[in-house]
């Protein structure tokens, strides 16, 4: 493991699931941190375990250009920082039983009644984190906040493939512990940590399937309207099926064509991103609809439900439109 990270990594960018030998030169135990914010405590674990590759996951971005600096500064060759949200990682670049250790310090509490479905520590992630681990594997969890930890603690003891390493549902010290950003922050103002600590047991894990590359999405259809047309028709609107909800928001003219603005949500991820219609080869009036480049979209189930809803609405708009391929076929 002889490579220090130099690339920005996403789970965009990253191969779905990640050849985590690959990337860091050679086959070794994983241990992931979820938010590292200050990074404290992941560059401690990378310093504890050289014989391991650190992962860590981050949605802020100042976070993770604080720890790439602090992992070249440090040559610490040991560690991959990983623009993501957890759950987007668990469900797409880890294979089930691949984890050996997971960490999760101070995760943000959502407190809010409507914000409850953002929060880390709830059953689909959970199920997600049981399936990533191997048998043995070790999970540890810290909050200062009292309503979190009651909530962590009744969904871990309801996880039959965890058990509880402590005598308690938790702990008020781990002594040896290195302290981080929020953790101090707690101290300083007198609020009671809470520590727990399950090891992954043998009993199977709930089916959590890694979602891979689906096909790629693309729809080709003729219509008497010009682009201008389309582009005068369109106006914003929502489509959803399931759990995934995708929102068509703004239009722009770009030079190859019109560019839709599309925000999809997905259980496991969330793009923000945009559609192309293109002209279809040389022929006027037919008109190919496609993923764009631009924010770095990955072709999904969602990606395929956006490209059908906006070519089923632009073939609405005219009665002699007609669509000529749809890809995936639809069943
Ligand atoms: C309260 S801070 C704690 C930071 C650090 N672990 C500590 O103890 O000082 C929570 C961190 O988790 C990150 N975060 C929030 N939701 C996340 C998610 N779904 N996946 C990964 N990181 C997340 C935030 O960006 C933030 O840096």
């Amino acid at each position: 493991m002889q490579t220090i990270q130099t690339r920005k990594l996403s789970a965009l960018a990253l191969p779905w699931p990640v050849k985590w030998p690959e990337l860091f030169g050679a086959k070794c135990p994983l241990i992931l941190e979820i938010g590292f914010g200050g990074g404290t405590y992941l560059l401690h674990l990378a310093r504890q375990h050289p014989e391991a590759g650190i992962i860590g996951l981050e949605i802020s971005n100042q976070s993770l250009l604080r720890a790439e600096r602090a992992v070249v500064r440090e040559r610490l060759p040991n560690i991959r920082v990983i623009h993501s949200r957890a759950e987007t990682a668990l469900g797409h670049l880890f294979e089930p039983e691949s984890l050996s250790e997971v960490h999760i310090n101070f995760p943000d509490p959502w407190f809010k009644r409507g914000h409850h479905h953002r929060r880390l520590m709830q059953r689909d992630t959970l199920d997600a984190l049981v399936s990533r681990t191997r048998p043995g594997a070790r999970l540890f969890l810290a909050t200062d906040i009292r309503e979190y930890a009651e909530m962590s603690a009744e969904l871990l003891e309801a996880t039959p493939g965890l058990d509880n390493l402590l005598p308690a549902s938790w702990a008020n010290e781990m002594p040896g512990r290195i302290v981080t950003k929020y953790e101090g922050r707690a101290h300083f103002a007198g609020r009671p940590c809470h520590y727990f600590a399950y090891q992954r047991n043998q009993q199977p894990a709930p089916f959590v399937p890694v979602v891979r590359d689906a096909p790629m999405p693309h729809a080709v259809f003729a219509s008497p309207l010009s682009f201008d047309e389309m582009h005068t028709a369109y106006t914003p609107f929502k489509a959803a099926a399931g759990d995934t909800h995708i929102g068509f928001s703004e239009v722009y003219q770009g030079r190859s064509g019109l560019i839709i603005e599309i925000h999809v949500s997905e259980p496991t991820i969330e793009q923000h991103t945009a559609l192309l219609l293109a002209p279809h080869g040389d022929m006027t009036g037919e008109y190919t609809l496609k993923m764009s480049t631009l924010g770095h979209p990955r072709p999904t189930e969602g990606m395929q439900l956006a490209v059908r809803a906006l070519s089923e609405w632009l073939i609405s708009l005219h009665p002699d439109a007609r669509l000529f391929q749809h890809k995936p076929e639809s069943e």
